[in-house]
């Protein structure tokens, strides 16, 4: 049961042995003393999953404060793709804080940053020619996308979609959908953005099978009835959702999408925050639909766990912000570039691309069988390490949301951390590094199943 970590073999990184080791309660004392520290000092209004303290981490587990070793199926939401403290990124951030922490990629440049975005011209889809900037989050990359799309041309309205997710700053929390916690008291919004139907199977009223045609024709009724093909700069979109629970539009929806925006001189931002790196299988999702995004946002797992964001698009629309229109103080901090190119060398080299279908693979069956023995468990979806059910009513459709509350809880209480999701708060995901070992997978998974037996018993 204790697995290496690839690329553990490279120096500077005690190795933490891959198993789930439970010695106290979850939470246990020094967590709960943590917590109550934190209630003292930190808002509410930052909420905590799961309160328990970390100490260190590594591949696909985290210690706790306690001594506990719990089977890390969160990745800190889709970041730590190469494991957590990747002992490559580990030493690649240790040689270049040693170097220079800063200097201003606007006042003195350095090499790791343009490098970083010579990686991104090449990764992301499109064999045009590209550019990227670098800013510090997965929001800022959106706002930015947003600036540049309105710049290049000269158009006002922004698109988005039902369950979308694309961060928590005044822009990115008008993009997003869903109203609590993201919006609520936070208002006004900003304006010109507008909201279309998402091609959601599991939820189309007309049935899975009509939902590409119908939430197109809505999407094209929106924009021609409502806001003006003229008017529109861009399409923001998932290629899977996210936060709205790992929604996988309906095959077709997509391309249809990028098709009428090419037709109409809008520009498709693919938001690849969450599902860039590797983490569906394949380098980028947005090739799953074979879209070439104008502009493609990416954040979380670029970095190995360290604070990076990008911008990457077509070099005209990219030229076409004026001198110093974009930038910011922290954005492209040389840490975070060395840690991004040592990951982009793992997933490169250790195949983590690979490694992600294969953990679809061995996984979306285990939450299908999961569904077979439960109606509760509905929709088992997603792609490569990207993997969600909905919890449901025995009905087979009402979401569940005290109900997956309790799976959740329980999977913690037996060392397992997995994530929620969804409009409704009723969907669990997974997506666990990908360099997770095989056992380690499968005794998490055993224990997701013990857990909702539990919960339905
Ligand atoms: C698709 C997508 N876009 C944007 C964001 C915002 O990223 P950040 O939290 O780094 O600002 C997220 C975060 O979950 C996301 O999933």
């Amino acid at each position: 049961m204790v697995q290496t970590i690839p690329g553990a073999d490279r120096p500077g990184t005690d190795l933490i042995p891959q198993r789930r080791r439970l010695v106290t309660a979850v939470p246990g004392p020094k967590s709960q003393e943590l917590m109550a520290r934190r209630t003292a000092a930190v808002p509410p209004g930052v909420g905590t999953a799961l309160p328990v303290f970390v100490e260190r981490a590594g591949g696909g587990v985290l210690v706790d404060v306690d001594g506990n070793s719990l089977i890390d199926f969160g990745s800190g939401i889709a970041v730590t793709s190469v494991g957590n403290a990747a002992p490559a990124v580990a030493a690649a951030v240790a040689e270049q804080a040693a170097r220079f922490t800063h200097t201003c990629f606007m006042i003195t440049p350095y090499e790791g940053y343009v490098e970083v975005c010579e990686r991104l011209n090449r990764l992301t889809p499109g064999g045009f020619q590209k550019r990227s900037m670098l800013v510090n989050s997965g929001a800022e990359a959106v706002e930015n996308a947003v600036k540049v799309a309105r710049a290049a041309t000269g158009r006002p309205a922004v698109v988005v979609f039902e369950h979308g997710y694309h961060g928590r700053t005044l822009l990115t929390m008008t993009l997003t959908a869903k109203y609590r916690p993201y919006k609520a008291g936070f208002g006004p919004y900003a304006p010109e953005v507008y909201r279309a139907p998402m091609a959601y199977p599991f939820r189309w009223p007309g049935g899975a099978d009509r939902c590409a045609d119908e939430a197109y024709d809505r999407f094209v009724d929106l924009v021609t009835t409502q806001v003006g093909a003229d008017q529109v700069a861009c399409v923001v979109v998932e290629p899977i959702q996210g936060e709205g629970g790992f929604v996988v539009p309906a095959p077709g929806f997509l391309r249809r999408v990028a098709d009428f925006c090419a037709g109409h001189g809008i520009l498709l931002v693919a938001d690849e925050v969450q599902t860039g790196f590797g983490r569906t299988g394949d380098w980028f999702a947005s090739t799953f639909e074979d879209i070439e995004p104008d502009l493609v946002t990416t954040a979380k797992g670029i970095a190995g766990g360290l604070p990076l964001g990008g911008v990457t698009g077509r070099a005209e629309l990219m030229d076409a912000v004026h001198v110093s229109g974009l930038g910011g103080t922290f954005g492209g901090n040389p840490v975070a570039c060395a840690a991004a190119l040592a990951a982009i060398d793992m997933i490169e080299g250790e195949d983590l691309v690979g490694r992600a279908r294969r953990i679809g693979e061995l996984a979306l069956p285990r939450l299908r069988a999961l569904a077979e023995r439960h109606p509760q468990v509905a929709d088992p979806r997603g792609r490569g390490a990207m993997l969600a059910v909905e919890l449901v009513r025995p009905d087979g459709r009402t979401p569940d949301p005290a109900l997956l509350a309790d799976v959740v809880r329980r999977c913690a209480a037996e060392g397992v951390v997995v994530l929620t999701a969804g409009t409704y708060g009723n969907v669990l995901r997974l997506l666990p590094p990908l360099v997770i070992g095989e056992d380690l997978l499968a005794d998490g998974l055993d224990v997701l199943d013990a857990a909702v037996a539990a919960a339905l018993a």
